[in-house]
C-alpha cells in the first residue's frame, strides 16, 4: 500500500492571502520526511490553490512520485503533457463545487469522449494514466477500455455514511469495485473524505494499492506538524491489514 498525500490544502492557506506561505513545495518535503510514497496536487483550471509554479518547483524537488489530478480540458491537459509527471488521475471538476464531488461521468458520451482524448494524449507523453470513478462495474469496465493502467475508486460516499449499515453498504461497494478492478487488471487507488478514522477498513482491502489523501492530513498538519501527522496516518493505513481479520467486515470505530 502506497500512501501519496494531497497537499493541496496547505495552498489554500496561502491563497487566502495571496502571499508565499506556506509554500506547498516545503510541505511536500516534510510529508516525504514523514514518509509519503508520493505527493498528490490538484490543478483546478480555477487556479484556487495549486499554482502552475507549484507544480513546477515540486516535479523539480520531489523525491517520489508526484501524481497530479487534472480535469479532461485540452488547457490543462497541455500543461500535465508539458511537465510530465510520474502519473495523471483524471477527475471531473465544476467550478462552483468545493470539492470533487464524484467520479467520472463515462457513461455520458460527451465526457467519455473528452477523457478519451485526454488519456491519449498524456500516454503519447509518457504519462501513467489513472482515472477517477465511482465503484461501479459500467465505470470499471469503461475505464479498462479506454486503456489506462490505474483508477482511483471514490471513496466520498463510504467516508460520508453514516451508521454502521449505510457504511458497511459503501465499503462492500469499495471491496467488489476493486476485486473487479483487479480482475479487469487495473491498478486500483482510492480516495477522498479518508481520514484517521475511517481509513483502515479501506485501507485494509487487499486489492487496493494506493491512497490519496489530503485534507485530515493537512488538518492535523495544522496542530501536530506535517512530518508527525503523515507518520501517524502511514502508520494507521500500514497497520490496516493485521487489525481487520476479515477485510469488508470491520466496520467498527477505529479510535486510533
Ligand atoms: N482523490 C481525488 C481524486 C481528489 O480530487 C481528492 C481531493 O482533491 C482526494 C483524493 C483527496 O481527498 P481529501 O482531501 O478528502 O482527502
Amino acid at each position: 500500500m502506497r500512501l501519496y498525500v494531497n497537499i493541496d490544502h496547505v495552498a489554500t492557506i496561502r491563497q487566502v492571502r495571496r502571499t508565499d506561505e506556506p509554500d506547498p513545495v516545503r510541505a511536500a518535503v516534510l510529508a516525504e520526511l514523514g514518509g509519503a510514497d508520493g505527493i498528490t496536487v490538484h490543478l483546478r483550471e480555477d487556479r484556487r490553490h495549486i499554482q502552475d509554479r507549484d507544480v513546477e518547483v515540486l516535479l523539480k524537488s520531489a523525491r517520489t512520485g508526484v501524481n497530479l489530478e487534472l480535469a479532461a480540458d485540452s488547457k490543462i491537459v497541455r500543461v500535465a503533457c508539458d511537465l510530465v509527471p510520474m502519473q495523471a488521475t483524471l477527475v471531473p471538476e465544476r467550478r462552483e463545487e468545493i470539492t470533487t464531488e464524484g467520479g467520472l461521468d463515462l457513461a455520458a458520451a460527451r465526457t467519455r469522449k473528452q477523457v478519451s482524448a485526454a488519456v491519449a494524449r498524456l500516454l503519447d507523453a509518457g504519462i501513467r494514466v489513472s482515472l477517477f470513478i465511482d465503484p461501479v462495474e459500467e465505470a470499471l469496465r469503461a475505464s479498462a477500455d479506454l486503456g489506462v493502467e490505474a483508477v482511483e475508486l471514490h471513496t466520498g460516499s463510504y467516508a460520508s455514511a453514516r451508521g454502521d449499515q449505510d457504511r458497511a453498504r459503501e465499503l462492500t461497494r469499495l471491496q467488489r469495485g476493486a476485486g473487479l478492478g483487479r480482475e479487469l487488471d487495473l491498478a486500483v487507488h482510492a480516495g477522498h473524505g479518508l481520514t484517521y478514522e475511517n481509513v483502515t477498513p479501506v485501507a485494509a482491502l487487499p486489492e487496493i494499492e494506493e491512497l490519496n489523501i489530503g485534507h485530515s492530513i493537512v488538518s492535523r498538519a495544522v496542530l501536530v506538524g506535517m512530518e508527525r501527522a503523515v507518520r501517524e496516518m502511514r502508520e494507521i493505513v500500514l497497520d490496516a491489514p493485521s487489525r481487520v481479520a476479515v477485510p469488508g467486515l470491520w466496520i467498527a470505530p477505529l479510535g486510533y
